[in-house]
């Protein structure tokens, strides 16, 4: 069994929850950023997880064109999905409108692993946007338990 944590971030703590999911996990698993690696070949990997955070209601265009250009491909492995999102509220919707539903709908775990707003890292617009949702300070809520839950899922195949 080898695992890929495919990922795309804006600000790290996608890559943080990727880091931490690939650590819990007791077979090889290789780990990309998809802003590094435009379409990696995952025809080695048997369980395939993706990971990215929510912008505007959308996850990273790069995450979008990968699983478009692999759908089938996808498919035909194992997967697993989660995101990162501030709006905890809207996790699970968020979460299920990330992904094409065929994916959505074909992997066996699917996971809100929280969200880090950290305003030293936003851009102008950023901070202007997030302080007008009421955010004045910068947070950490990565939820480990989704982590270790979905790490415990991919360790039982
Ligand atoms: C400008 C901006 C827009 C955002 N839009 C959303 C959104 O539409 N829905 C949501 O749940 N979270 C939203 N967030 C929160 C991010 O998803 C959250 O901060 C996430 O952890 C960022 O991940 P990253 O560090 O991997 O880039 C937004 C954050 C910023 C700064």
């Amino acid at each position: 069994m080898k695992n890929c944590i495919l990922f795309t971030t804006k600000h790290g703590s996608a890559e943080k929850a990727a880091l931490s999911l690939k650590e819990k996990l007791n077979t090889e698993t290789d780990i990309i950023n998809l802003k590094n690696v435009e379409n990696p070949d995952i025809s080695n990997y048997d369980t395939v997880i993706l990971g990215a955070s929510v912008y505007i209601g959308k996850i990273q265009k790069q995450m979008r064109k990968f699983i478009g250009d692999n759908l089938n491909e996808l498919l035909n492995k194992n997967i697993a999905l989660f995101i990162m999102a501030g709006q905890k509220e809207k996790a699970q919707e968020t979460l299920y409108n990330a992904y094409p539903s065929k994916l959505s709908d074909h992997a066996f775990a699917k996971e809100y692993f929280g969200y880090e707003m950290i305003l030293e890292k936003m851009n102008f617009l950023e901070k202007t946007a997030t302080k007008a949702q009421g955010v004045t300070e910068s947070k950490s809520e990565i939820m480990h338990d989704a982590i270790e839950k979905m790490a415990n899922h991919i360790n039982e195949l």
